[in-house]
């Protein structure tokens, strides 16, 4: 990957200066602004036409930032982080008062996350301070894998940084912790038997949480702009197939369709999951007029796949 200095030294400054800067992560791109800044902050909400109920994320790249934007200083932490960062794990902690309320929307909480990602390390670095980052895609719509799919849904943003395609591609897995243990506020590709090597798993009674939704857990989010419909497995479509799409996992039954998106040649599921969003993106760019999505296995890396689908699919009446 070519990384470019004075595009990112160009993009700090934009930071610096309060503009939005989309940028590389390894899950998907980020549309980054000070953390710190909540007249920056409050842009992404507005180009994003976000809601201010959605919390953002704030990505760092040095250890010695939790300090500063959290409180607490759980022992936990600083393993996570030599297991899993950089990489795709967001960790939600109590928050210190550095971090503005716009960033957490009003929780006691923030999710922090170190990207694996040598632009966005880079970036980071460069403007000299934490960046909040959501998806860089409109609010509800599919997450950005490539700068064109930035381009695509947010073609007013103040710079794009192109790292060519994400290698993760899906969002970070999203963890809390409580006195008893971690516990899963969005699945990814780190899974909880490979957290659950360092921690329990303990998930909190719904009586005990902030009753805040936290939107990564909304029903219905990662649209596309055509139906999606979710076929289980065996299951027969009974829509024509001749102008509809198929995402396909096994590559069996695929006769009839207009357009079939093999996700792996192989059925890895990691695979699967870094080409989820950019084959529904050219899918959705296609002439097809809907979608049908094959499920994948329920496990490991499979959980957060379907996770995606079932949300994706949740305006079409999630399944026939
Ligand atoms: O991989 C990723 O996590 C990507 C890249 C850019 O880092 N970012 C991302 O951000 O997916 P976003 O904003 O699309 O999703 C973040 C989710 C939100 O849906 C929000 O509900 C949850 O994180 N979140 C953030 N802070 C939280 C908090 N304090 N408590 C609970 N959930 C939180
Ligand atoms: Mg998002």
């Amino acid at each position: 990957m070519i990384i470019d200095p004075e595009q990112i030294a160009l993009a700090a400054q934009h930071i610096r200066e309060g503009r939005l800067v989309a940028f590389p992560t390894e899950t998907v791109y980020g549309l980054g602004a000070d953390a710190l800044n909540p007249m920056a902050v409050a842009r992404i909400f507005e180009l994003k036409e976000r809601p201010t109920f959605d919390p953002l994320i704030v990505h760092i790249a040095d250890l010695k930032d939790i300090a500063r934007l959290t409180t607490g200083n759980d022992p936990r932490v600083a393993l996570l982080a030599e297991r899993f960062w950089p990489g795709p794990l967001t960790i939600v902690l109590p928050k210190s008062d550095l971090v503005p309320d716009l960033v957490t929307s009003g929780l006691g909480t923030v999710g922090i996350r170190m990207p694996n990602h040598p632009i966005a390390l880079e970036l980071i670095r460069s403007s000299g301070c934490p960046l909040a980052a959501p998806s860089a895609n409109k609010f509800g719509q599919l997450s950005p894998t490539r700068a064109r799919h930035v381009e695509k849904q947010l073609p007013d943003v103040d710079f794009l940084l192109d790292g060519g395609s994400t290698t993760v591609g899906i969002e970070s897995t999203i963890i809390s912790l409580n006195t008893e243990g971690f516990e899963i506020l969005r699945h990814g590709v780190i899974t909880r038997e490979e957290i659950e090597d360092l921690i329990p798993y303990h998930a909190l009674p719904a009586s005990e949480k902030d009753n805040i939704v936290s939107p990564g857990m909304l029903k219905s989010h990662y649209s596309p702009n055509k139906p999606l419909y979710i076929l289980a497995v065996g299951e027969q479509p009974t829509r024509p197939t001749d102008r509809a799409g198929l995402l396909s996992y096994s590559g069996r039954h695929t006769e009839g369709y207009k357009l079939v998106e093999m996700l792996a040649e192989n059925g890895d599921l990691k695979t699967c999951a870094v080409n989820l969003f950019a084959a529904i993106h050219r899918l959705e760019e296609s002439d097809v007029e809907l979608i049908y999505a094959e499920a994948v296995p329920e496990t490991g890396i499979g959980i957060a796949i379907m996770d995606k689908l079932r949300k994706a699919a949740y305006r079409y009446g999630n399944k026939e």
